[in-house]
């Protein structure tokens, strides 16, 4: 690759054409690494992947690609686990959990938002316009107001009309499958070479009031290394939290040990600590720096993205049973 890179830039040179510009190290990274760009993400949201993927081959950066997909997402109020449209906590607030990471190795989060969609613009706002990494509640709130985001009304008629169906029976059963979808989690690595990640979610229907999951904590629902590549997570927030699987995954990939291996490793040691793993789903998904994927999860019925060389495809994970 490289010798072809080092023939290619001498005969353009030899045509005239300069070499040392952002143009050129685009093409040139591109016949580097013929990988990129590349996006994968959560479930089956063909068009949040779309839209970061795209994004990508038109050159934008892994961080606004991450944000952008995802956005797409929280706005569906169709997708009732994500963003405007999310089930609501057991009192009928919708409350937001969402966590963003460039290549740097930054981070911002915010979790419990109530009056925003685009949970994952403010916890970019909280990485770039604050010395914090999370906010919460109320103060999440505030800033998101003082950042210009309009308050808004997340709970729609429809997740209102399910909320009072469930206030019938009040009954807390928290599967997490291909009948509920579960958190968006997205990474993208971009024409440079450089991974971000996103992940944003409404949390698990019907939960306790003050309730938080995985998806705003840095290591659990997230976690990138630049250097090594990243890992995202969805399903029972508990769980998850309680492994820091997507700190667990970059790790070993940090050891040599393919994403495939990493996230069987992750969801094993769920499966150890949970003895009833039965009742409910975790999944994992993981890129390298080489653009190799994997995704493990406990139970059948999830799959992710994956978004490379103008094809969007849906893949499903590899499970435990
Ligand atoms: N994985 C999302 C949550 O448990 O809140």
């Amino acid at each position: 690759m490289k010798r072809r890179y080092f023939i290619r830039n001498a005969s353009l040179g030899g045509l005239g054409i300069a070499t040392a510009s952002p143009f050129m190290d685009y093409l040139n990274l591109s016949k580097m690494s013929n990988f990129l760009p590349v996006c994968i993400a959560t479930w089956n949201f063909p068009n949040a992947s779309l839209m970061a993927g795209k994004m990508l081959e038109a050159g934008a950066l892994a961080l606004d690609a991450v944000e952008q997909g995802v956005m797409v997402e929280e706005a569906d109020i169709r997708n009732t686990t994500v963003g405007r449209g999310g089930a609501p906590d057991r009192e009928g607030n919708v409350t937001l959990d969402a966590c963003i990471m460039n290549p740097q190795g930054d981070a911002g989060a915010v979790v419990y938002l109530k009056n925003n969609t685009h949970a994952v613009s403010v916890a970019r706002k909280v990485m770039e316009e604050t010395p914090h990494v999370i906010l919460a509640g109320e103060g999440a709130d505030q800033f998101a107001q003082e950042q210009g985001f309009e308050k808004e009304d997340l709970l729609t008629q429809a997740s209102e009309k399910a909320y009072k169906e469930w206030l019938k029976t009040k009954e807390y059963k928290p599967i997490i499958n291909i009948e509920n979808h579960d958190t968006i989690g997205m990474l993208c690595i971009d024409h440079k070479g450089d991974i971000a990640g996103a992940c944003t979610s409404s949390g698990l229907s019907y939960k306790m009031n003050g309730r938080v999951g995985d998806s705003p904590i840095v290591g659990a629902g997230l976690f990138l290394d630049n250097e090594v590549g990243g890992a995202v997570a969805t399903g029972m927030g508990e769980a998850i939290l309680k492994s820091v699987g997507s700190f667990l995954i970059v790790e070993l990939m940090r050891q040599g040990i393919s994403p495939q291996e990493a996230c069987e490793t992750a969801i094993l040691r769920i499966i150890k600590q949970n003895p009833n793993y039965k009742d409910f789903q975790a999944a994992f998904i993981a890129i390298n720096k080489k653009g190799e994927v994997g995704s493990y999860c406990i139970q059948k019925g999830f799959s992710y993205m994956e978004y490379r060389a103008g094809e969007n495809k849906n893949v499903a994970s590899k499970f435990y049973f």
